[in-house]
């Protein structure tokens, strides 16, 4: 499954924003703090509510330190907090609509200050383009007990039955921005790893819980798109330290020694994790997004350049079909160098006074991108915080 629309009001710094053909692979662009992560955490929200382990509108509210954190600074008299996304089966045709809006209620719970669900909306889309309404909140069950508006039904199991697949879609939603230092140095950090594993702490032992056969076909598809980017490259092997049993990854390089050089995790380059770690969960299972905050931090930029068509590379199976949907954050100019783009993919987050808004290539964009430019050509330009060509002056 993936999603193919997002309308949000009022969250984080976008008042009112619909993003409709959302398409697999998705580019996020636009200048610093201009809310490509605000926008990631749309979906981050919708996994936070239904993740099986302590997941639920309160938690993640507070999670975020509440509501008067995620509302739109910019919002006027209506402040009702809303998420609508229409996720679609892999046919293209069937699929579901969610609906969820939320607030601080005016009265009632007020001492509390909880949230409450204003809105929950449940729809099922037949391929013939029937629908079907399975949920629509606020329903007699609430009135009778207004405590109930404190949770949402994708979060709760016996009241998610009817649309269990888009409730395990949502809580599958990963969000992965690796930090290589974690990685190499989790000992001598020994910090609590975050729940989810987020920054990839233990990122090795999820390799190492990788049923063997599974874990040396997606190695072997890293060995190969690394090696087209660093040809010197012989093989990535997995392997267990034989006195602490730990899970390492070992790159040999060829070497004029015979046995060539070897290097463990910790001397692998930031940008060579990195990409280990992205190409590798491109090719884990399960059908749900996966967001990627500016994977061209610590790159160079001729890796850069390559990246789009890596994950493109990666993300195509066996059969031919293609993996997970993702979505990627950047306002890098390289990785949006390749022409190959489709075009459908792109987000552009412009921001003004008034908070951000969203949207996709225009028309003009379109013919110039179908005419050979590169959406760093096309689209980036005008995607920049600084007009091109002026200098950013900064008083210090
Ligand atoms: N509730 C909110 N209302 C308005 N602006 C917000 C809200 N929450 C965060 N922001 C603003 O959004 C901006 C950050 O957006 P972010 O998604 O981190 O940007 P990017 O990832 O594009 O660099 C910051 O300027 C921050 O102050
Ligand atoms: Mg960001």
């Amino acid at each position: 499954m993936r999603i193919s629309r997002i309308r949000i009001k009022n969250w984080r710094n976008f008042r009112s924003s619909e993003v409709r053909n959302i398409s697999d692979v998705v580019y996020l662009l636009g200048p610093n703090a201009s809310g490509k992560s605000n926008f990631l955490d749309v979906m981050r929200f919708l996994r936070d509510l239904a993740k099986s382990k302590g997941g639920g509108l309160q938690e993640a509210v507070e999670g975020r330190g509440g509501i008067s954190k995620i509302r739109c600074l910019h919002a006027r008299k209506d402040t009702e907090v809303l998420i609508d996304v229409d996720v679609v089966d892999k046919d293209g045709l069937s699929g579901w609509n969610y609906i969820l809006g939320f607030n601080i209620p005016s009265s009632g719970f007020e001492k509390s200050r909880r949230p409450i669900i204003t809105q929950e909306i449940v729809n099922r889309i037949e391929n013939d383009g029937q629908k079907t309404s399975l949920i629509n909140r606020p329903n007699s069950a609430d009135e009778k007990d207004e405590d109930q508006r404190q949770q949402t039904y994708i979060e709760q199991i016996n009241s998610n039955k009817e649309f269990r697949d888009l409730a395990e879609f949502f809580g599958s939603i990963t969000y992965y921005h690796l930090v290589p230092q974690l990685l190499k140095f989790g000992d001598e950090i020994s910090g609590r790893t975050v729940e989810d594993d987020p920054f990839g702490q233990e990122f090795l032992l999820r390799v190492s819980a990788t049923q063997e056969r599974t874990r040396n076909s997606r190695l072997r598809k890293i060995e190969k798109a690394l090696q087209s980017i660093v040809p010197q490259l012989e093989d990535l092997k997995f392997l267990k330290d034989e006195i602490t049993g730990r899970p390492h990854l070992e790159i040999k390089f060829k070497h004029h020694r015979p046995r060539g050089a070897r290097q463990r995790e910790d001397q692998f380059s930031d940008g060579t994790l990195r990409l280990i770690a992205l190409f590798w969960l491109l090719q884990e299972t399960g059908d749900a997004p996966l967001l990627l905050e500016e994977p061209e931090l610590s790159l160079n930029e001729e890796v850069v350049r390559q990246l789009s068509y890596l994950i493109d590379t990666v993300r195509r199976k066996r059969s031919g079909a293609f993996g997970r949907q993702i979505f990627i954050s950047t306002h890098s100019y390289a990785l949006l160098s390749n022409p190959g783009i489709d075009p459908d993919g792109i987000i552009v987050i412009e921001p003004s006074d008034d908070g951000s808004s969203t949207r996709k290539v225009s028309p003009t964009e379109k013919a110039a991108l179908s005419a050979g430019l590169s959406p760093a050509e096309v689209v980036l330009p005008h995607a920049r915080g600084i007009p091109v060509g002026r200098q950013l002056k900064l008083d210090l």
